[in-house]
C-alpha cells in the first residue's frame, strides 16, 4: 500500500514567494502545489457562484474565510491530484487561522511539515507592489500583513509546539531559496522524486 501523502504547508507573509516557490517546486519534482488563494479568485469570477461577493470582500480586506469553504476547496483540489500518485502536497497559503488548521486535520488528515518563507516588510512591499494583482493596493498589502502576523502567527504557534515548523530565509534570489528549501525539506525527511526520473514530462 502507498504511504500516506505528505501535506506540507508553506506560509509567510504575502509577498514572502510562497506561489513562486511552489510552483517552481511543482515544475521540478512529482509534488502537486495547491493554492486556496488561487481557487478563491478563480471562484469570484465564476458567473453565478453563490460565494463570489464573501470572497472579494475577505480578499479586499485581507480577512481569512470561513474554515468550511476553505477547506473543501482545498480537499477537493487534494483529491483531484490524489488520484495521479502524489506523494507530496504543497499546501500555499494554508492554514492561515487556526480554526482552518483543526477542522483540515479533522476533515483531511495532520500536517506533516509547516515550511515558513521569512522576509522583511520592506521586501515584501517592494515585490507586491511591483507583482500588481488586482489586490495588491497599500491598503489590501497592509491588511494582509497585519493578519499574518496577528491570526497565522497563531497557527505557527500550534505548529512550532509540534517540533513541525522549519524556516528559511526567502529575501534571496529565486534560486537560491528554491536550494534551501530544498535542503531543508530533506533534512526534515521529505524525499521529492525529479520528475525527469520518474520519467515524467515537466510540468508546463
Ligand atoms: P506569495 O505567494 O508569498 O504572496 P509570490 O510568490 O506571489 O508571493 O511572490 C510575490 C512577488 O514577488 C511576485 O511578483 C514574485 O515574482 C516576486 N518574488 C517571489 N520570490 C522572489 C525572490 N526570491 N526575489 C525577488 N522577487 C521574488
Ligand atoms: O494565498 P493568497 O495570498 O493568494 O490568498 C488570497 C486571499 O484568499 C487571502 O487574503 C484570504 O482572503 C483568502 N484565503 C483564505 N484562507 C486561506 C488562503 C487564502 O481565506 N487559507
Ligand atoms: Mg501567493
Amino acid at each position: 500500500m502507498q504511504p500516506e501523502p505528505k501535506k506540507i504547508s508553506v506560509l509567510g507573509p504575502p509577498g514572502s514567494g510562497k506561489g513562486t516557490q511552489c510552483s517552481l517546486l511543482q515544475k521540478r519534482f512529482f509534488c502537486a502545489h495547491l493554492s486556496v488563494g488561487d481557487l478563491l479568485r478563480a471562484e469570484v469570477v465564476k458567473p453565478g457562484s453563490p460565494y463570489a461577493e464573501l470572497i472579494r470582500e475577505n480578499i479586499k480586506e485581507g480577512r481569512i474565510g470561513p474554515k468550511e469553504l476553505t477547506v473543501r476547496f482545498m480537499k477537493q483540489a487534494m483529491d483531484g491530484v490524489a488520484k495521479e500518485g502524489v506523494q507530496s502536497f504543497f499546501l500555499d497559503g494554508f492554514p492561515r487561522r487556526l480554526d482552518q488548521a483543526e477542522y483540515f486535520e479533522e476533515k483531511v488528515g495532520p500536517v506533516s511539515l509547516v515550511l515558513v518563507l521569512e522576509c522583511p516588510s520592506a521586501v515584501l512591499l517592494e515585490r507586491l507592489l511591483s507583482r500588481r494583482r488586482a489586490d495588491d493596493d497599500t491598503g489590501t498589502i497592509q491588511k494582509r500583513i497585519d493578519t499574518f502576523n496577528k491570526t497565522t502567527a497563531q497557527v505557527l504557534e500550534k505548529y512550532e509546539a509540534m517540533g513541525k515548523v522549519v524556516r528559511v530565509d526567502g529575501n534571496h534570489d529565486v534560486e537560491k531559496v528554491a536550494a534551501d528549501i530544498q535542503y531543508v525539506l530533506r533534512q526534515a525527511g521529505v524525499e521529492l522524486q525529479t520528475r525527469a526520473g520518474l520519467g515524467l514530462k515537466a510540468e508546463a
